[in-house]
């Protein structure tokens, strides 16, 4: 038995903003940006618009992609921190836009985790016999919850959606492995306080605790070696060698980021996929999205092995191979 990913979409705001763009509202540079993130230009939500229209869009295109109806699904789970309410789930809003009643829905929290924690966790229910199919997303629009006169923070973040359609199914193609963890001790290097949203074009903007907080050189610290050994743990439980991996795909925070992780493991850069340059760090949609660019670039082929890996704000990080 194998928990296969059928098909992924993803789902971006049309409105993208340069580096360039922000120079004009803090002091920084086009230069310093491409430097210490590798990031030139990000896409942001409009002031009032919402996740939910990215999360249904990146859903319905995961599903045309696996040639899933709706009413085909058991179960949705969707990875956020940014949904527009804290009750109901993002999941739940999804289950109605749908058109679809009574399957389980559940967000699951772990901030730029967020895609790879629902994916062990659809996968785990699938594994287990309780459903059969499961609609996987992971979303975030961390924009607005960013606070436009910090520097140190505003440059880093983008907003997306990404979904992927996983079926039980017989066979050798599907999630081989997957590892989670998390450490609650070191919360402080990377949190938000609840409040009201905000937004590149947001007339007030959200009070100081409702915004990010990061320590952003130890952060980067941590994510280096966290999602470094969370990818051999993952390929060791999986009886993966690295040099049997044909692409990684990890979470888009900053290039330098994915460049050291790649280094740590001797992975040539050209197996390692990256779009941050073009979409910032999308959180919880990073993975989606970039699985979807690749698959759509011939970068990822049925039968390939792929390792995903990720690190976010608990502090969490996770990994998962997949035999595509
Ligand atoms: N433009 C110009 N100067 C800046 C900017 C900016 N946007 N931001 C910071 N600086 C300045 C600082 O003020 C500082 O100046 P000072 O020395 O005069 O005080 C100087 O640049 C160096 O600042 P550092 O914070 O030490 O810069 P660093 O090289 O560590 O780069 C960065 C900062 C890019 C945030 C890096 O630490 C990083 O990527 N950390 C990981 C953060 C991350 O990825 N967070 C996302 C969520 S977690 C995850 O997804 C894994």
């Amino acid at each position: 038995m194998a928990v296969r990913i059928l098909g992924v979409g993803s789902a971006l705001p049309d409105r993208t903003l340069t580096n360039v763009d922000l120079e004009k509202r803090v002091e920084t540079s086009d230069e310093w940006i491409r430097a210490r993130t590798g990031i030139r230009e990000r896409r942001v939500v409009r002031h009032g618009e919402t996740l939910i229209d990215l999360v249904e869009a990146a859903a319905r295109r995961a599903l045309a992609a696996s040639g899933i109806a709706p009413a085909e699904l058991d179960a949705i789970v969707v990875g956020t921190v940014s949904g527009r309410y804290a009750f109901p789930a993002t999941a739940c809003e999804l289950q109605a836009r749908l058109g679809i009643d009574r399957i389980a829905a559940f967000d699951v929290a772990a901030a730029c985790s967020g895609f790879v924690f629902a994916l062990a966790t659809g996968n785990a229910y699938v594994r287990a016999g309780e459903f059969r199919c499961v609609l996987v997303v992971g979303a975030d629009a961390l924009t607005t919850m960013v606070d436009w006169t910090d520097r140190r923070t505003c440059v880093l973040f983008g907003d997306g959606a990404g979904a992927v359609v996983l079926r039980r199914e017989d066979g050798e193609r599907g999630v081989l492995a997957t590892a989670l963890h998390a450490s609650g001790a070191i919360a402080e290097l990377l949190y938000v306080g609840n409040g009201p949203r905000g937004g590149f074009d947001a007339p007030v903007p959200p009070p100081s605790d409702a915004v990010i907080h990061m320590k952003g050189p130890e952060l980067f610290r941590w994510a280096v070696r966290c999602m470094g050994e969370v990818a051999l743990e993952v390929l060791a439980k999986a009886g993966i060698q690295p040099s049997q991996v044909d692409v990684v795909v990890p979470h888009q925070a900053n290039l330098r980021i994915i460049q050291a992780v790649a280094d740590k493991l001797s992975f040539p850069i050209e197996k390692v996929f990256v779009d941050v340059d073009r979409f910032g760090n999308t959180s919880a949609a990073s993975i989606p999205i970039a699985l979807e660019e690749a698959v759509r670039a011939g970068r990822v082929k049925a039968g390939n092995v792929v390792l995903i890996v990720a690190c976010g704000g608990g502090l969490t990080w996770a990994g998962a191979v997949i035999r595509w």
